[in-house]
């Protein structure tokens, strides 16, 4: 076996420090399964004075990340800091100086994850990237090899873990979202800001990178449509459940007619459907090829030692590729672009959630608010009625219509609505 590959590790939190226990723990598996011994040459950190984990050396950890991309001796470098900045430059810089790069960060892969393979590429070293998706779940390798010869006709995808986990204690607790969220840093699952969790933009990087993959051409995340679960209640999930129904954060990519819609927001799932009954932080992806029919992917989609399975794995790989002379990874096939159908021209099924004064005519005019709209009702509802406020909760399903002329009847039925407040919408996925 030839010299020790050496790494530089950027970043020793939840995924950096698992990285490390297990490239000291694993380390003979390592080397057996890649075909080469790995040495942790340097490690950067924010605060040098933190406590760290027993086994880790102090003398290779550096605040200046000039030690690892300006030391020739650094064969790869293992991006676990997380965040755009400054982690994007550093992946750039490390490739530029022909470094491989191994990395876990959704965001930058999201945002500028096609130039960055196309740099790779240029520069005759491999970026990866499996634990930027779904964990320990392996999504980024099924795509690019084992679904290569398929038209992907849907991706439909729970893709983070935070939400799951709040949605599932909303609808089987009745907890509010404030509560919810609560309970989920309490248990250490939402980080102490999860305002892109909540706000969908976690899920929505990940569905960019699934959808570049699937079809062949830059998704970035400025095109995905993204909704995130601040504007769901307690009783949505009752009003769900009484119609049969699931509230998931739902992650969709999907070709129709030669033009891609990718969206994340809350959506009504049939309560008997696979995505339906993914509790938990728990993940999960469906996707729909031409050849395969549907595929399920399901998993833990966090946490420090799935995260790190994969990025360990991407190592593995790397090392077994490092040994097959003039082996160029490929990072995506980039086959042009693809055109995306705006959130506005997409349609769905549509449940709507208004409270409103209880009064004689106040059906009759929702009604002819919709049907202004062109916007057929397959169902309608009262409940919550509040005897001394006067007030109920008129709650309904549409048929199928386009988002466009449901958000002009949206605004619309805002102002019958109490304190004119926009009433609450969920798109239904059957
Ligand atoms: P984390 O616990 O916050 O750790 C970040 C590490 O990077 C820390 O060691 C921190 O140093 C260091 N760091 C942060 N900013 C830095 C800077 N500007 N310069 C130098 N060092 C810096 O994050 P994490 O949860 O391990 O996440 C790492 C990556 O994995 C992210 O891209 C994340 O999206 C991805 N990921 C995480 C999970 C998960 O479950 N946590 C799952 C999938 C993917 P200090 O230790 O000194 O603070
Ligand atoms: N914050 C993410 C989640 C984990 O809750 O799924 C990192 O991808």
């Amino acid at each position: 076996m030839s010299d020790a590959v050496q790494i530089g590790l950027l970043g020793l939190g939840v995924v950096g420090g698992q990285v490390h226990r297990l490239l000291t723990e694993k380390a003979m598996v390592i080397a057996q399964r890649g075909g080469r011994a790995v040495t942790v040459r340097r490690i950067l950190v924010r605060d040098a004075a933190k406590p760290r984990a027993t086994g880790v050396e102090r003398s290779l950890i550096t605040t200046d990340a000039r030690d690892i991309l300006d030391d020739p001796a650094v064969d790869v470098v293992i991006e676990l800091i997380g965040g755009e900045r400054p982690a994007a430059d550093y992946i750039r810089q490390a490739l530029q100086a022909g470094k491989h790069v191994i990395t876990a960060n959704k965001e930058v892969m999201a945002k500028q994850g096609p130039l960055l393979l196309a740099l790779a590429r240029e520069q005759g070293v491999g970026l990866y990237y499996e634990a930027s998706v779904g964990g320990g779940i392996p999504l980024i390798a099924p795509f690019r090899r084992d679904l290569v010869a398929n038209r992907i006709r849907s991706i439909r995808a729970i893709l983070n873990g935070t939400t799951n986990y709040i949605l599932t204690r909303m609808a089987n607790g009745g907890a509010e979202l404030g509560t919810a969220l609560a309970e989920a840093q309490a248990a250490g699952y939402a980080e102490a800001d999860p305002t892109k969790d909540l706000d969908g933009m976690d899920a929505a990087c990940k569905l960019a990178i699934l959808a570049t993959l699937a079809y062949h051409a830059p998704v970035t995340l400025d095109v995905v449509y993204t909704e995130g679960i601040r504007g769901l209640a307690a009783r949505d999930f009752r009003y769900a459940q009484e119609m049969g129904y699931a509230i998931k954060l739902l992650a969709i990519a999907q070709e129709q007619d030669g033009t891609i819609e990718a969206r994340v927001h809350p959506a009504f799932l049939p309560a008997h459907t696979l995505l339906a009954q993914v509790h938990g932080v728990y993940n999960a992806v469906v996707v729909e090829g031409d050849l395969t029919g549907p595929v399920l992917f399901y998993g833990q989609g966090a946490g420090a030692a799935p995260t790190a399975s994969a990025v360990v794995a991407d190592l593995i790989g790397f090392l077994k590729n490092m040994n097959q002379e003039g082996y160029r990874d490929p990072g995506f096939l980039d086959e042009g672009t693809v055109s995306i159908r705006p959130m506005s021209k997409v349609h769905a099924r549509y449940y709507l959630r208004m409270p409103v004064e209880d009064r004689p005519g106040i059906l009759a005019e929702i009604a002819r608010i919709l049907s202004d709209g062109q916007i057929s009702i397959s169902s309608l509802f009262q409940r919550h009625i509040d005897q001394t406020a006067r007030t109920a909760d008129v709650v309904l399903m549409t048929q199928r219509t386009q988002e466009e002329a449901m958000q002009r009847a949206r605004a619309e039925l805002s102002t019958l609505a109490v304190g004119r407040e926009s009433p609450g919408l969920i798109r239904v996925e059957e």
